[in-house]
């Protein structure tokens, strides 16, 4: 680890708690196709994470909310700043702007799982496998993980006849709960959601915030939402974003108070 990495762990780290460390992360984008004009994604993001914990992430469209999921997931790599992600008390941190892609391969199977905003489907892999997918990937049997998938999806009300289906056919909510049934087989030790309940009508919000409520017992969670209602039913502490900065951050009293607007 080189120095500046170890003076930043003892700078932002409170001793074996901390799971990810974010200091000073910065993200702009050039785009090529307007001249190499430069967008900033966002600018100046510190923040910890305990383990364990659900982070809550709001603020308005543009503020650079996914750019900062996507720097974690390492989707796109930040200009400047750390990306702390510490395995457990026993290992080396790892930093995630830093990480070869072959280690961030590795971690995305294991240690960071993601639900993407958009919602992408495989072409041509079933609802059942798709959902079965990561748990094959770890050994266990075809039957096994087909049962386990068909239990989430009875659980997430997606109708039978659909199981066999691909899923690039489904509405957006239901490939929503696809993706998101995904992401919780895989036990991931930490995920990261964009959104993750945008599609969905109130009964499924309902459900999917009893599944992450349930994950978040061996979980650490970062999820972006605009629901603030479910940021009070999940979330241990909440960051708001504004003009592509972090301005304020509190528990969800704090932050939201009793109001329920965006
Ligand atoms: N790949 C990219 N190329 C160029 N600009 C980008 C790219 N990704 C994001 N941006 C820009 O970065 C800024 C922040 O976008 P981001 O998607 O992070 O916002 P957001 O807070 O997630 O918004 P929303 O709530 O609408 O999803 C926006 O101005 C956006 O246009
Ligand atoms: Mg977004």
């Amino acid at each position: 680890m080189n120095t500046n990495l170890e003076k930043n762990r003892f700078e932002h780290e409170q001793p074996g708690n901390n799971h990810l460390e974010i200091c000073n992360l910065n993200k702009t984008f050039t785009v090529h196709v307007s001249g190499g004009k430069q967008i900033m994604g966002f600018e100046d993001v510190s923040f910890n994470v305990k383990r364990g914990e659900f982070l809550a992430i709001i603020g308005g469209s543009g503020s650079g909310k996914s750019s900062l999921l996507k720097c974690i997931y390492r989707t796109y790599i930040p200009d400047s700043g750390l990306i702390l992600y510490h395995p457990g008390p026993e290992y080396q941190p790892t930093d995630l702007t830093a990480a070869t892609d072959h280690m961030i391969l590795n971690m995305r199977r294991s240690e960071i799982g993601y639900v993407s905003q958009l919602l992408y489907a495989v072409p041509r892999v079933t609802a059942l496998d798709v959902i079965a997918e990561p748990l094959l990937m770890r050994g266990m049997d075809q039957a096994g993980a087909r049962d386990i998938a068909a239990n989430y999806l009875a659980r997430l009300c997606i109708p039978e006849d659909l199981w066999d289906a691909y899923p690039s056919t489904f509405s957006g909510g239901e490939r929503q709960r696809v993706n998101i049934a995904r992401a919780l087989v895989a036990s991931s030790n930490m995920l990261l959601l964009d959104e993750p309940t945008s599609a969905l009508d109130p009964a499924s919000t309902a459900i999917v915030v009893e599944m992450l409520r349930e994950v978040k017992l061996k979980t650490t969670m970062i999820g972006i939402f605009h629901d603030l209602s479910v940021v009070r039913e999940v979330a241990d502490r909440v960051i708001v974003m504004k003009n592509n900065r972090m301005i304020k951050t509190g528990t969800p009293g704090e932050i939201l108070g009793s109001s329920t607007g965006d």
